[in-house]
């Protein structure tokens, strides 16, 4: 199969089909822009299990992504789009990059939900945007972005409430978005441990990628902690 694109975490491939692509979960883990990298073994299966199950759950909620199905352990088939270079970040407390800017401690809920941009370039260290910015870097149209942004937050409704459920808060996580042939703006990438920040309820302990990023030790454990929470039927 064609090589499209190898990212950190995930190749995408071309399939005999022009409309779909392939993704590859890879075990590699990396933080601060491939300064820190590592194998942690499984993470790929744990991540496409994890990202299919959510994109699943969104898609009943009326929220279609890229998913159309899994085809291995490691292995998503997804509908072509060409990604839209912006990390949506949506925040629903004090935590990570937020905390550090503006000298916060973590974990107090805002009480306004957040949605930030970020350029995604590694040469240029993913800088924060404005929905300016964007504009002016022929990124997205205005209407786009406000497309995006409403994308976003109801996600987040979805996906906050449902982790809730299993007795995680959701802190905060990165989404992406891709343009298929005709226009249309679908939701890509993957949403999983190593893209979303998930404390537990009772404990506050982390069970996501912060423990790579922080040298906290238990990592996969984690992850999969959480994908056995989401297996559980809801009450
Ligand atoms: P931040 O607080 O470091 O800006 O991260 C916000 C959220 O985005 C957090 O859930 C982790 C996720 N994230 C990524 O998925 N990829 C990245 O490259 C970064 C920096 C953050
Ligand atoms: N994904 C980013 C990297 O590889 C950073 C992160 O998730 O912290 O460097």
């Amino acid at each position: 199969m064609n090589k499209i694109y190898e990212g950190k975490a995930k190749t995408v491939y071309e399939t005999e089909n022009s409309q779909e692509y392939l993704l590859y979960f890879k075990d590699d883990a990396t933080a601060f822009n491939n300064k820190k990298h590592d194998i942690l073994e499984n993470k790929g299966k744990l991540n496409n299990r994890i990202s299919t199950f959510i994109f699943q759950l969104l898609e009943k909620q009326g929220m279609p992504s890229h998913f159309i199905k899994n085809i291995s352990d490691r292995e998503m088939l997804v509908k072509k789009v060409k990604i839209i270079p912006l990390e949506v970040v949506v925040r629903n407390r004090i935590a990570g990059s937020l905390a550090k800017r503006y000298g916060l401690s973590e974990g107090e809920e805002l009480k306004n939900t957040m949605v930030e941009f970020y350029y995604k370039n590694d040469a240029l260290d993913d800088p924060l945007m404005t929905e300016d910015h964007i504009y002016m870097m022929r990124l997205a149209a205005n209407e786009e972005i406000q497309e995006i942004r409403e994308m976003a937050l109801r996600i987040n409704k979805v996906l906050k409430n449902f982790f809730l459920q299993k007795k995680i808060h959701l802190v905060d996580f990165k989404i992406e978005f891709g343009r298929t042939e005709d226009g249309r703006i679908l939701l890509a990438d993957e949403i999983s441990p190593d893209s979303c920040r998930l404390w537990d309820v009772t404990t506050g302990e982390k069970l996501d990628k912060d423990r790579f990023r922080r040298d906290m030790g238990r990592v996969t454990e984690s992850y999969e902690e959480v994908f056995n929470r989401m297996r559980e039927a809801c009450v």
